[in-house]
C-alpha cells in the first residue's frame, strides 16, 4: 500500500468555506496526476459539499460518541456514515479516555474508520488497546511549527511503533519532503499535515513537492 498524505484542513481561513472546496480540488488533482494517496480531514460544515465534489477520501475532523436524538450541537456517528472516516482525539480536540473508547466502539459498529491522535508514545500505547484503524502520533509542541517530529524527535516515532499494534501516521511540523521520507522510512504509513499545505502560498506546488516522497 502506498503511504498516505492526510491533509487536516483544521478551520483555517484558507481551508474553510469556498477555500476548502478549492483546496480539496487541488488535492484531488495532485492525487490523480501524481498517482498518490491523499485524504482530507474537513470541518463538519464543509464535509458534505466536499464529499460531493471530489473523489478522494474525505474524513470528518471529529465525531461525538452520542446517539441520534436529543443531543443539541453534537455530531453523532450515524451522521458521518457517508464519509470515509473520522479523526479523533486531536490535540486541539482532546477527549476523555472513556469517551474516546465509547466513540471508537460506536464508529466500529457503524463501520466508520478512525484515525486517533496521540500526543506521546505512552498515550499511543493506551489508545492501541482500543484498536482504531490508525494512530497519528503528533507531539503538540511541534504542531503548527517548522520543525517536524521526524527530524527533531524521531525516537517519538520509533517508540510509538514499538508500543502499538495498529498502523501509525506521523504528524506535526511537516514542511519538507525529507520530513515525509524519514517518517515513512521509520515505519509509519503516512503523514498528517495541516499548515504546510493550508497556509502555503501555492498549495499545488507544495503537494507536488511532497508527492516526491509518497510514491
Ligand atoms: O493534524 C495535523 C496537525 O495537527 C499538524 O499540524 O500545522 O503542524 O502540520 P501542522
Amino acid at each position: 500500500m502506498k503511504p498516505i498524505l492526510i491533509i487536516n484542513f483544521k478551520i483555517y481561513k484558507e481551508s474553510t468555506g469556498n477555500n476548502a472546496l478549492e483546496l480539496a480540488k487541488i488535492a484531488e488533482k495532485v492525487a490523480k496526476e501524481e498517482n498518490i494517496e491523499i485524504a482530507l480531514a474537513v470541518n463538519a460544515i464543509d464535509l458534505q459539499k466536499i464529499k460531493e465534489n471530489v473523489e478522494i477520501p474525505v474524513y470528518a475532523q471529529h465525531v461525538d460518541g452520542v446517539e441520534l436524538g436529543a443531543n443539541t450541537g453534537f455530531i453523532s456517528v450515524e451522521m458521518i456514515k457517508a464519509f470515509d472516516g473520522t479523526l479523533l482525539n486531536h490535540s486541539e480536540h482532546k477527549l476523555d479516555f472513556e469517551v474516546l473508547k465509547q466513540t471508537i466502539e460506536r464508529c466500529k459498529n457503524q463501520e466508520i474508520k478512525t484515525i486517533v491522535c496521540a500526543a506521546t508514545p505512552e498515550e499511543a500505547g493506551k489508545i492501541s488497546e482500543l484498536n482504531p484503524d490508525f494512530i497519528a502520533i503528533e507531539p503538540p509542541e511541534l504542531i503548527g511549527g517548522d520543525i517536524s517530529v521526524s527530524k527533531a524527535q524521531p525516537e517519538i516515532i520509533t517508540n510509538t511503533l514499538e508500543k502499538v499494534q495498529v498502523p501509525v501516521i506521523t504528524g506535526a511540523g511537516i514542511k519538507t519532503k525529507e520530513d515525509i521520507k524519514i517518517a515513512i522510512e521509520l515505519g509509519t504509513k503516512g503523514v498528517l499535515v495541516a499548515s504546510g499545505i493550508t497556509k502555503a502560498k501555492d498549495p499545488e506546488s507544495i503537494l507536488k513537492y511532497f508527492a516526491e516522497s509518497l510514491k
